[in-house]
């Protein structure tokens, strides 16, 4: 395999870069040996405090004594660092270039430009009742006011829970039930690839919940001025709202501890979690993996292609970018319209400097072939990255080949919700490249590989991946839950934080993640719970059971593949399959759309009623002939029929 084919660090790029080789060595050396000294550094260099801290550290990973906390006597406001700090020396820079789904439609937003709106809306938002730690939820489309929204929270102290607004009113709806939120901050709808998204209505679906209790009411940014249900004594128009409001905000003093956002993503069991982030220790970490990662300097302008529903879309659209003074460009389209080589037409428009993406948009512009990057020179790319999925070498070699014209080193970033930004990366001055491997831990970063009973692997070998020891931008708790927090990331290898992931390490030491250990798959870079998934489907009238499983997709990275029984005196057909592929779409959204839904009259299960996944994932992946020891099974005969009318995938 490409295991053994390297790309070296090219010295013109790593002359000019932060960070060449024996910098790297130096300062993760000393990140982990003096982690007080060398935090005490950045959060000094990297904040603006209101009072400074004096503690560093205060960590403990023990699950009876779990406690996460840095910097926590300092005080500071997010908003104020990411905008105010920068009025007196780049007030008059861009801060946001936003693209529209129209190629003719795209603006420009200072620094100033952009402090007043949040300061405006922040004011706004004091003015509808919301207070330091109130919840709110935003829900809405990738436009400037979505920015907006975030750092006007980040204002006045409020926890802004952002909802992807590709989720169906359902899953929105439970979003809101759990975190208690006040506000609602949407828009009238979405605009991508030529078409309306009904992002109002789908508030005022998942409004009619019943369990919700806590709202009060919703902001509507006007974005295409459809018609649209309105009901006023809940609902605002944001622009009214802001129309009056003072451009004078001053900033709520917070705890370097106080929460900074919730964002929910699916873990193997139970509902969403909502991942709690800090105020300091989070920044930090969005600023120096922002600058290290992509060599951000002043003036370039960076590119960033994930929505903000995301993480990726909080720590390195919104947060890294502009606490760095940095021009951030956000995009409201997709990859293909209204052409297929758009997203380079969009790279020459605006010249960006450092493109970050995901494997599945790579893997689906390397399906169009030249066609992708027709027209374009591409002239200004200096760095590409890649998030949210190992990406397969072939992909990796036509980015760097065909979109880098081998001049841009790749930076393969593995982190997750929870980390709060970049863990695993090649710094692109410092580590030369293996195609499929993430490689070496950033600063403060101590990886391990363990064995099943918790045993630390040495060596070039495979394991469950561990984090033995904290790093500021860590997720402090769950929200609502923090037992869940602790049970679900420090419980099953006592003393280190469990990722979820199994990943290889080489003899060069680098680390090859291998994909999820535990029920969660990833489709297209989206993590999705399979319990979720099951959960849905079996609400529907005819379901009696479902066992949700990943197999590989060419795109997707992987697929979803559905195996359901129904209930006495149902009849599968091809009807009642697109029937269920349609619910799950409006249960959860498109994103969890399954691929392939077999119907079957039986599944493999144990003889205490145990579904046996491992069996149904080597069926959907066509591993049908390697299938392990069948013979715990309850009746083995289900296994023969589910093979023979297993379904083909593309
Ligand atoms: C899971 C986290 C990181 C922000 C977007 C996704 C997978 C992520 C990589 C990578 C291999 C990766 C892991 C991880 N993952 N990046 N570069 N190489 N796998 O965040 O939704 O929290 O998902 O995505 O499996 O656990 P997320």
């Amino acid at each position: 395999m490409s295991d053994q084919k390297i790309f070296p660090v090219k010295p013109e790029f790593a002359d000019s870069a932060w960070i060449d080789n024996d910098k790297y060595l130096q300062m993760y050396q000393q990140s982990v040996i003096n982690p007080e000294g060398f935090w005490r550094e950045q959060g000094q260099q990297r904040i603006e405090w209101m009072r400074p801290f004096t503690k560093v550290r205060n960590v403990s990973f023990d699950d009876h004594n779990c406690a996460i906390r840095w910097f926590e006597d300092g005080t500071l406001n997010a908003s104020v660092n990411c905008l105010d700090r920068h009025l007196e020396t780049r007030g008059d820079q861009t801060a946001i270039i936003w693209e529209g789904d129209n190629p003719n439609e795209s603006k420009n937003i200072t620094y100033k430009q952009l402090h007043e709106e949040v300061c405006r809306f922040a004011n706004a938002l004091r003015g509808q009742g919301v207070r330091r730690g109130d919840v709110v939820c935003i829900y809405m489309p990738m436009i400037p006011e979505a920015a907006v929204a975030m750092l006007a929270c980040t204002r006045i102290g409020a926890i802004h829970s952002v909802v992807f607004g590709g989720f169906s009113p359902e899953a929105l709806a439970g979003r809101i039930e759990d975190s208690n939120a006040k506000i609602v901050i949407t828009s009238d709808e979405g605009v991508r690839a030529g078409k309306k998204v009904a992002l109002k209505a789908n508030v005022d679906e998942a409004l009619t919940h019943p369990e919700i209790k806590s709202l009060e009411k919703v902001i509507v940014v006007k974005r295409t001025g459809s018609d649209i249900a309105w009901h006023p004594s809940r609902d605002v128009w944001y622009h009214d709202l802001v129309s009056i409001a003072s451009p004078n905000c001053p900033p709520e003093e917070m705890n370097a501890e106080d929460p900074l956002f919730i964002l929910y993503t699916s873990g193997s069991t139970g509902k969403p979690k909502g991942v709690v982030h800090s105020t300091a220790g989070y920044l930090v970490w969005a600023s120096i993996t922002h600058q290290y990662v992509f060599d951000y300097h002043d003036g370039d302008v960076y590119w960033c292609t994930a929505d903000i529903g995301w993480v990726t879309g909080h720590t390195y659209l919104i947060y890294g970018p502009l606490a760095n003074g940095g021009i951030t460009l956000i995009s409201e389209g997709v990859p293909n319209y209204p052409s297929v080589n758009r997203w380079f037409q969009i790279v020459d428009k605006h010249k960006v400097n450092i493109l970050y993406t995901a494997p599945t948009a790579i893997r689906s512009l390397m399906a169009e072939g030249e066609k992708a990057i027709e027209g374009t020179s591409r002239k200004s790319l200096r760095l590409l990255g890649s998030v949210g999925e190992p990406i397969n070498p072939e992909a990796w070699e036509w980015y760097y080949n065909v979109v880098g014209e081998q001049r841009c080193p790749i930076v393969d970033t593995w982190w997750q919700t929870e980390t709060g930004g970049v863990m695993i990366v090649p710094l692109p001055g410092a580590t030369p490249s293996k195609p499929g491997s993430a490689t070496r831990p950033f600063f403060g970063v101590q990886p391990a590989l363990v064995d099943n009973a918790g045993m630390i692997l040495e060596g070039a070998t495979e394991g469950n991946l561990v984090i033995v020891d904290s790093w500021p931008g860590q997720a402090r708790s769950v929200f609502g839950d923090h037992e869940r927090f602790v049970q679900t990331y420090f419980s099953t290898f006592r003393g280190m934080y469990f990722t979820g992931d199994g990943a290889r390490r080489d003899a060069d030491g680098y680390y090859w993640i291998t994909g999820r250990v535990d029920d969660v798959i990833n489709v297209s870079g989206h993590r999705m719970g399979t319990a979720e998934v099951e959960s849905a489907l079996v609400a529907h009238p005819k379901v009696a059971e479902a066992a949700v499983v990943g197999y590989p997709h060419d795109i997707k990275g992987q697929g979803i593949y559905v195996y359901v029984t129904l209930n006495a005196g149902e009849e599968a057909s091809d009807d009642l399959v697109k029937e269920l592929r349609n619910w799950v779409r409006t249960e959860i959204g498109p994103v969890a759309t399954p691929d392939l839904i077999q119907i079957t009259p039986g599944l493999p299960k144990t003889r205490s009623g145990k579904i046996m996944r491992r069996i149904l994932r080597k069926i959907a992946a066509n591993e049908h002939d390697a299938l392990g020891d069948v013979s715990t099974l309850a009746d083995p005969s289900v296994v023969d029929s589910l093979v023979e009318n297993r379904l083909n995938r593309r």
